[in-house]
């Protein structure tokens, strides 16, 4: 607990992957996202470790995706697990063996199935049963390996709105049309379609393992009662994401290894189970961390500090009331105790990064670091009111690369 979990491993004063944080604000503007490139490959392999290599550690690539990110998860062995054909040509873009891509979503286009099929993914996750329908129409007796999504009630103790499975969630299906759509695949013959596993992700920011706990041994408890249905030996059992990560310094932090040793004495209670994860946030989070400009100040009692960016590059505190911590790059050694309403430059109300502490003499022109902005900040970004998406900048070792170039105006008339 405290802002080093926040903060991306190579930190250092104002400085990110031994580049100056500065620097790059003058180099490419503000706001910026910036990588710590490193953290992100160190975390890949922690999460390797832990899990171990009997599991299959898949990235969910709606946290943060391009194609250098792809190129770190193939270069480290993961599987990637997407949600679109944007998110399945960039996994392949990237090099990601097609055979290691998972392909999830509510909602499939005809269009996104076909491109799956001819892409040779590793699972495509069936939603529904009508959806079961669809693909063995679609692939027209194409091989496709599949999974089913499960929504099972587990109560999983996080903000409504990043709760995925449940009543009040769209996300998979019952026990019971699980059974229909595997009685959809018996109905026709030569489908192609075989079936590899089950599927559930609880939700997002989970901080005790055990909940996880819980939904992996109903979707055990299922599949051990189908094991006729499935094929071959092996069952996949993919317990999703959604392991949580500090924001602010008083949040917890939740080893990883706490997740994967509850996990794998779980799978390990079984035989013929193989474990699968999906973790984004937990992977990219504080790896990344947002600069933006300071632009105007207003009042004298928590006083409004108007930043450069806002809702535009990270939703997160409007969708679901996200916290951050803010810190000043040009007055880095004044002590932070003044509490300011940042606010970005947005035509909305909602339009709040948060009440930060920041050094008093805080003026318009000062440089300022929001940590903790790997995640659902990029990967959420908008054009609201027509201002271009901003770049991202991997560093590294006193290296900066541009990991994905900014938006210009030319684009947006385009
Ligand atoms: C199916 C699925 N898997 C994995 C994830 C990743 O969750 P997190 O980023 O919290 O780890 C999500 C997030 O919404 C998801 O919907």
């Amino acid at each position: 607990m405290g802002l080093v979990d926040v903060l991306p491993m190579n930190w250092e004063g104002g400085a990110l992957g031994g580049c100056s944080l500065s620097d790059l604000a003058e180099t490419y503007g503000t706001p910026l996202y910036v990588v710590d490139e490193r953290h992100v490959v160190d975390r890949l392999a922690a999460f390797q470790r832990a899990f171990g290599s009997d599991a299959v550690t898949a990235y969910a690539a709606k946290a943060f995706f391009c194609v250098a990110m792809a190129e770190l998860l193939a270069a480290a062995g993961w599987w990637v697990d997407v949600v679109s054909g944007g998110e399945l040509a960039t996994a392949l873009a990237g090099g990601i063996d097609p055979g290691r891509i998972v392909v999830h979503g509510n909602v499939k286009t005809d269009a996104e199935i076909e491109q799956a099929i001819i892409a040779g993914v590793g699972r495509i996750v069936i939603d529904d049963p009508v959806e079961m329908s669809r693909l063995i129409e679609i692939a027209a007796g194409r091989q496709v390996r599949t999974m089913l999504r499960l929504n099972i009630e587990v109560g999983a103790d996080t903000h409504p709105k990043i709760r995925t499975t449940g009543s009040e969630a769209q996300f998979g299906m019952s026990e019971q049309q699980a059974d229909e759509a595997i009685t959809r695949l018996d109905r026709v013959a030569g489908h192609g379609i075989t079936l590899h596993g089950l599927h559930i992700h609880i939700g997002s920011q989970l901080r005790d393992p055990q909940i996880h706990r819980m939904a992996l041994d109903q979707v055990m408890a299922f599949a051990e009662t189908r094991r006729d249905r499935f094929t071959g030996k092996v069952i996949d059992v993919d317990v999703g994401g959604g392991f949580g990560v500090p924001y602010v310094d008083d949040d917890p932090v939740i080893p990883i290894e706490s997740y994967a040793a509850v996990l794998t004495a779980a799978v390990d209670e079984h035989v013929n189970l193989r474990l699968m994860i999906e973790p984004g946030r937990s992977v990219i989070a504080n790896a990344g961390v947002t600069l933006y400009r300071a632009m105007s100040r207003k009042g004298s009692e928590r006083p409004f500090l108007a930043v450069d960016g806002g809702i535009s590059d990270n939703p997160r505190p409007a969708l679901y009331d996200a916290r951050y911590e803010m810190r000043s790059i040009t007055r880095a050694d004044s002590p932070h105790d003044i509490p300011f309403r940042v606010v970005g430059r947005h035509c909305e109300t909602s339009d709040r990064l948060g009440e930060m502490l920041l050094p008093g003499d805080t003026v318009p022109g000062d440089l300022l670091v929001m940590p903790a902005t790997g995640a659902y900040a990029h990967a959420m970004a908008s054009r609201y009111n027509m201002l271009p998406r901003r770049p991202v900048i991997f560093v590294a070792d006193g290296q900066a690369r541009v990991a994905v170039p900014g938006e210009t105006l030319d684009d947006l008339v385009r």
